[in-house]
């Protein structure tokens, strides 16, 4: 069975990692990867291939970055070429990034069944590009792998069929199973001169991430954020990894008049995991850290009004604080004096996504026949 599998930016190289590994545990299986190029920095991309193992892409597109259409459309129209010339038996992406949904519109329309992983999630807030995107690409999936419970409800109210959608847990979480000892390993909190004496626990700390548009494209609102932060800063330094889209948007000024936030670049896999698993506190509002905060049960304030990954708020650490300043620093404040919730685990979210994931598919194909094509359900 030849699965072509797609990333584009950085939260599906660490999806994508287990998925792999998992594939080239069975010989039956000739995996390709394609990397579309959406994201390109060393920091963003090639760090994650080196520390997580994942083989060099068998084709890089080179889209690199642009407006929503264009670089959507430069996906579809480089990706149609290899899909016509490699012949996969299916089309595997993952997340809810451009390169998703690019990827799953050129298979759909050449008739190559898509695996969609991480499907159903749906935050209901169509400003957000990844609603978008995540609508579409389940749309035209074929099989669709889901983490939570409410994902199969939203299938089902778009018309998916039940026996299409499997709730198999969550890949990011094995790769955080799988990195989290090597991870512990990582000198970044003595480098960040958080460590205490002698390799002693690191000194309290809070990490910070902030990357959608929705917080960072305005800069009353951006501004305002780091403004609450600041003020948490006061109590407990806060680590602020900051993503390139960011980056652009923040003067210099407003940077040196935050000096109680420690503005970093962006980090590799194993450091931000490292910091992850040992801060007090973790604010931002990117999908997967609610998820991994979830699983390692490290508060997590998500700078949000909603969420597409509501379990990680009805039974994980999750809190959903939103834009309000006052919000924000009293949920923090709450969290510093020790009143924090009492996460537990999702189903399934135990390190073995992947595996179940790619049993399904061998099953699937066996039942089928294998020749290119019959994995269309
Ligand atoms: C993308 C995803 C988002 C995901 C995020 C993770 C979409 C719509 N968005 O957002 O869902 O959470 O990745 O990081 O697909 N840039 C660089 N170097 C790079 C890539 C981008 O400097 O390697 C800069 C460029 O100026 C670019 C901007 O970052 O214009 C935004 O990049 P883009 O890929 O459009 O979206 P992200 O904000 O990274």
């Amino acid at each position: 069975m030849r699965i072509l599998n797609i990333v584009g930016a950085r939260p599906n190289l660490v999806k994508i990692a287990p998925l792999l590994r998992e594939m080239r545990r069975h010989p039956e299986i000739e995996p390709i990867l394609v990397h579309t190029g959406q994201h390109y920095d060393e920091k963003l991309s090639d760090v994650f291939f080196r520390q997580m193992g994942i083989p060099e892409p068998d084709v890089n597109l080179e889209v690199g970055s642009g407006s929503h259409a264009w670089q959507t459309a430069e996906i579809l129209k480089k990706i149609e070429l290899i899909l016509i010339e490699c012949k996969p038996d299916c089309v595997l992406v993952v997340g809810d990034v451009n390169s998703t949904v690019a990827a799953s519109l050129a298979a759909a329309k050449l008739g190559i069944p898509v695996v969609h992983v991480e499907a159903g999630l749906r935050s209901f807030d169509r400003t957000m590009p990844e609603e978008i995107n995540r609508i579409v690409t389940d749309a035209l999936s074929d099989y669709l792998f889901v983490t939570e419970e409410d994902a199969i409800e939203n299938l089902i109210r778009e018309g998916k069929h039940r026996e299409r959608i499997y709730l198999v847990g969550n890949v990011m979480i094995d790769a955080l199973k799988q990195f989290l000892p090597v991870a512990q390993k990582s000198k970044i909190a003595e480098e960040l001169g958080l460590a205490g004496p002698n390799g002693a626990q690191p000194r309290p700390y809070a990490l910070l991430t902030l990357h959608r548009p929705s917080n960072v494209d305005s800069p009353e609102t951006l501004a305002a954020l780091l403004q609450a932060i600041a003020e948490i800063a006061n109590k407990i330094p806060v680590i602020f990894p900051v993503h390139p889209r960011t980056k652009e948007r923040l003067s210099a000024a407003a940077a040196n008049s935050l000096a109680g936030i420690r503005f970093v670049a962006p980090l590799g896999y194993l450091d931000f995991l490292s910091l992850m698993s040992r801060a007090r506190l973790v604010l931002t509002d990117s999908g997967g850290i609610q998820e991994e905060t979830t699983s390692l049960g490290v508060p997590c304030l998500t700078l949000r009004e909603n969420t597409e990954r509501p379990v990680t708020v009805t039974e994980g650490t999750n809190e959903l604080v939103g834009q309000d300043p006052k919000k924000i620093i009293e949920a923090a404040n709450k969290i510093l004096k020790g009143e924090t919730k009492k996460g537990r685990i999702p189903r399934y979210w135990d390190g073995k996504a992947s595996e179940r994931i790619i049993d399904i598919l061998l099953r699937e194909s066996r039942t089928a026949g294998v020749p290119a094509g019959t994995l269309r359900p």
